[in-house]
């Protein structure tokens, strides 16, 4: 949701900043833009849509000086051109900002009243505006930005840079998250440490509220109430910060690949090797005191809460509340004593799931976030932090991060359940062995990617797609909808297979094709019955089962997967690989762009 970055360095600031622009693309790609400062002179180039087309203009238009800012935008305010692409400007002050200025009208009538003349369709624009109306009210530049931000309200990580200054970035956090890159003779600013990666290990995070002067020869840091704040300066690993396709054609195909890998290396932070127990970190939960759990999250991550709960209630007989987190805190829901609130989140900086937690901070018992980023604003607002462990997921629609969560979650749930004595000791074992061996099954379920991509080839052809599942199978079917109208811009739609009949029947003919997840469990033969309703009305059937469950569906179904079986509780996990495939190769079939789908963006920080 926007990318921002700055360097005070000693090389030329643009190649930097487009480089670091490239890491932080993900965020979004509607333009990009950057502005230094040369020989004290502020200018700045942008361009509409992919970064290459800033490379290209910059090839011929470049952009010298040694201090400079950049950003990557994902539109909220004004379409996206290049006239609302960031840095805005005033005369002597360029600004870039990721979030939403909600007061901007407010401020912008202030501004016209006083004769100000706006270009943009921008909330950015008002605030690099209002810093040059202080600038030309005599005020030094710190000052001038200073008094800006304690205008706003909203969300923003801002950064500003000022004619005849050559020195100096200054930038302010309230909400998105803002990182202090610490370098040899340089410093850096940018929203990640993935954007910072190639430039300094050595990262300091901005609180809410915070604002910080940077210059070449440190950071000094305030919070809210203008008093000096000492923030720890911490050391990034590097590995977790990897951004490159390793030979795959796109992010999303070797992320899909990774995943037997990553479900190896989260068994292996909970679960001592040799032992049937699962550890979790600090003092962990203690499931005999927890009367509810609260599971809130926000898009492919909320299909893991949903999926966490059949394993809680049915494994653990914990009541498990689950909500999406845009729309949790808007019903007030009351939190009775013994709540324990669980947020996913693969970024750690969905702005409606930080919104669902600060509802819950002082309502529930404890506030436990499953994350991918250890440092997210998410993870630091959370009592226990349970990382995933999935490393860098670059491809905008999320895949290792979601079969990641999901093993977080069931772990999680077995924990529960032995705490409680839902199952036995044996019957937990029994299940950490299943889950040992899941690995190797998602291989194996890797291998049929031939098979998939037959099926997307013809499901490209498709306007609709019906995806139906019982039990853990439906969260899966909203998943696997989600992932294909993200990526291929097909319509789809994700149905529990029993309410196929109460309206989605009605879209079936025989250009609709419907995928049925249903692994042979005891709910094969109700899915079935749904099955056979579609091949009814003339719809294609695609069936992803195991072979027995193939063989005994018949031969209405249109096409299949035969998928290798694996522990009832496990399927969610496994048959996550096949509806990945499945949108890879439709989006691949398509020719759209798999990585950076229209108008969507990675890491969500605005409401
Ligand atoms: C965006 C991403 C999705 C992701 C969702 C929640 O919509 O495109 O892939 O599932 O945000 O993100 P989070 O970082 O909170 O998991």
């Amino acid at each position: 949701m926007c990318g921002i970055i700055g360097v005070l360095g000693d090389h030329e600031a643009a190649p930097v900043l487009v480089e670091a622009l490239k890491r932080l693309e993900y965020r979004g790609y509607d333009s990009a833009g950057i502005a230094t400062v040369n020989h004290g002179h502020l200018d700045r180039r942008r361009a509409v849509g992919k970064l290459v087309n800033l490379s290209d203009k910059l090839v011929h238009e470049p952009l010298a000086g040694k201090a400079g800012i950049g950003h990557t935008r994902w539109a909220t305010h004004g379409a996206p051109t290049e006239v609302n692409a960031h840095p805005h400007r005033g005369r002597t002050v360029a600004v870039v900002h990721n979030g939403i200025i909600e007061n901007y009208r407010e401020l912008k009538e202030e501004l016209a009243a006083l004769g100000t003349e706006f270009v943009t369709q921008t909330d950015t624009e008002i605030v690099a505006l209002l810093a040059q109306r202080y600038v030309d009210e005599g005020a030094e530049p710190v000052d001038a930005a200073f008094r800006t931000v304690d205008r706003l309200k909203g969300a923003f990580a801002l950064a500003f840079l000022f004619d005849g200054y050559e020195d100096l970035i200054v930038i302010a956090r309230m909400g998105p998250p803002l990182a202090i890159g610490h370098g040899d003779g340089e410093m850096y600013i940018g929203s990640d440490a993935v954007a910072l990666a190639p430039l300094t290990d050595r990262i300091t995070y901005l609180e809410d509220g915070d604002r910080a002067v940077i210059t070449r020869a440190g950071a000094e840091i305030r919070d809210a109430k203008g008093a000096l704040a000492n923030r720890e300066m911490r050391q990034v690993r590097l590995d977790a910060t990897r951004v490159d396709k390793a030979g795959y054609r796109h992010f999303m195909a070797k992320e899909i690949d990774e995943q037997p890998t990553v479900v190896a290396e989260v068994i292996s932070h909970y679960v001592p090797s040799g032992s049937d127990e699962i550890i979790l970190p600090d003092d962990g939960i203690d499931f005999t005191k927890v009367n509810r759990l609260v599971l809130s999250a926000c898009g492919t991550a909320f299909n893991a809460c949903m999926t966490a709960k059949y394993w809680f209630e049915k494994l653990a007989r914990i009541p498990v509340e689950i909500d999406i987190a845009s729309e949790f805190r808007y019903r007030e829901p009351p939190l009775v004593p013994g709540t324990v609130s669980v947020f996913v989140s693969q970024s750690g900086e969905t702005a409606d799931t930080l919104a669902a937690l600060r509802y819950c901070a002082d309502k529930a018992d404890r506030i436990v976030a499953v994350v991918n980023v250890p440092e997210s604003s998410i993870a630091r607002e959370s009592g226990l932090v349970l990382p995933i462990h999935a490393g860098t997921e670059i491809g905008v629609a999320s895949t290792k991060a979601f079969t990641a969560q999901l093993t977080v979650l069931y772990l999680l749930a077995l924990k529960a359940a032995a705490d409680r004595k839902a199952l036995s000791g044996e019957q937990v074992a029994d299940r950490l062995s299943a889950l040992r061996g899941l690995p190797a099954v998602m291989n194996a379920a890797l291998d049929l990617g031939d098979a998939v991509q037959r099926i997307a080839i013809a499901v490209s052809e498709a306007r609709d797609v019906l995806f139906l599942g019982r039990g853990t199978m439906y969260p899966l079917a909203l998943e696997g909808a989600l992932k294909l109208k993200e990526i291929s811009y097909i319509h789809a739609e994700g149905y529990a297979a029993g309410e196929l009949k109460h309206g989605p029947i009605a879209l079936i003919d025989s250009n609709v094709p419907v995928v049925v997840l249903a692994p042979g469990d005891d709910l094969f033969d109700k899915t079935m019955s749904n099955l056979q309703e579609v091949v009814a009305r003339g719809g294609k059937a695609v069936l992803i089962s195991d072979e027995t469950g193939i063989a005994q569906a018949g031969s209405g179904v249109w096409m299949s997967v035969p998928m290798p079986k694996v522990h009832g509780d496990l399927t969610p996990i496994l048959y996550a690989v096949p509806a990945q495939q499945l949108a890879y190769h439709t989006a691949v079939a398509k020719g759209t762009d798999v990585d950076q789908p229209r108008n969507l963006a990675k890491s969500v920080t605005v409401e």
